[in-house]
């Protein structure tokens, strides 16, 4: 007996990598509808929300099967590069400029409410993320020169107060900027404690509890940088690589460990097969990034990347409270692993 379950555990994990990237694949739900999707929030297996460009808002609760469509009035031309959503009703999503607006609603999505804009017209919002319904933060552009601009919110979104450092950061490099491309860039560890990555002339790891870190992703160009951060424990994936040559499979992930005062900063074994725009943890093991040029995973925590699609996806989500995997990406696409 014990011989026998020791043979099967060393089997099992040696089929593992390639069994799981056999077992996965993507079911395409959505297609065609005219907006680039950038935003997701999977609020449960069964309750989805998606936001993007040209005013769109959709919404599944039967698990993505079925989606309800609207186009915000008002606001037809934006592009809602991220939402947040708390249940089948409650959601907040943020255009990202000219106007760079946070928009609320508490009907479902058939009506929106303004609850902070920037009139500057500069502004320019990259992602939100949320402790929890309560508390939240939105990281933006600089608007002038190259002070950190952020907003942060202790009411549910009601109000929105402008931050102007990062805890020791108040002014980015020049070109160093934000990517808006999956809303994953900015993450709660904790109630006070957020980490970011920036992309363009510098790539950097911004945090409450370390300096500013330069991270191995490919950087210097407008195009390049680091576009996602996944925490999990003490541990976070990074992806990004340079969105304009989408295929370029070099210095796009990058593997943090967490110690009492110290980084330990690790580049992978086999990278994602190309610019990769976001990235999640299923588990401690098991990951799974999207970009412009195909899914991968991962099952020993980043070190190695399987392709297991070439379909193109701008985000991936999994449920906050379930398991459900979901995609987004242009021409209204939505995917389900
Ligand atoms: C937005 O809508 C216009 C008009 O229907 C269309 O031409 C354009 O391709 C749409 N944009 C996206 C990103 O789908
Ligand atoms: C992706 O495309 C390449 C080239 O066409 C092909 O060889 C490969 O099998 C595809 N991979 C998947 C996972 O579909």
């Amino acid at each position: 007996m014990y011989l026998k379950n020791k043979i099967f555990s060393i089997f099992v994990l040696t089929l593992s990598l390639t069994d799981i990237a056999a077992q996965s694949s993507i079911k395409i739900l959505e297609q065609g509808r005219k907006t680039s999707i950038r935003g997701l929030s999977v609020v449960s297996n069964e309750i989805i929300w998606v936001s993007g460009s040209n005013g769109s808002v959709g919404k599944s609760v039967d698990g993505g099967n079925s989606w309800q469509w609207i186009t915000v009035t008002g606001y037809e031309k934006s592009d809602f590069r991220d939402i947040e959503a708390f249940d089948e009703n409650t959601a907040l999503m943020m255009g990202i400029t000219q106007p760079a607006v946070i928009l609320k609603t508490t009907d479902g999505g058939t009506s929106w409410r303004k609850v902070f804009e920037d009139t500057a017209k500069a502004a320019f919002f990259d992602a939100m993320s949320f402790y929890n319904p309560k508390e939240g933060f939105v990281i933006g552009d600089p608007v002038s020169g190259t002070n950190f601009y952020g907003l942060r919110t202790n009411n549910y979104g009601e109000s929105w107060e402008e931050i102007k450092q990062f805890y020791q950061l108040d002014t980015l490099q020049n070109g160093e900027a934000f990517f808006a491309s999956s809303g994953s860039n900015i993450k709660h560890i904790d109630k006070d404690k957020i980490v970011a990555v920036t992309g363009g002339t510098y790539s950097r790891l911004i945090a409450s509890f370390i300096k500013p870190t330069q991270i191995p992703i490919i950087q210097g160009l407008a195009p390049t940088g680091a576009n996602s951060i996944d925490i999990y424990k003490n541990k976070a994936a990074i992806v990004g690589g340079d969105f304009e040559r989408d295929t370029l499979r070099m210095a796009n992930c990058v593997l943090i460990h967490f110690s009492r005062k110290k980084l330990r900063i690790q580049s992978p074994q086999t990278s994602p097969h190309g610019y990769r725009s976001c990235v999640i943890y299923l588990d401690e093991n098991n990951l799974i990034t999207c970009g412009t040029s195909g899914v991968d995973i991962s099952s020993n925590g980043g070190m190695n990347w399987q392709l297991i699609s070439n379909e193109s996806f701008n985000v991936v989500q999994k449920a906050k409270r379930g398991n459900a995997v979901f995609f987004a990406g242009t021409n209204g696409k939505i995917g389900r692993l």
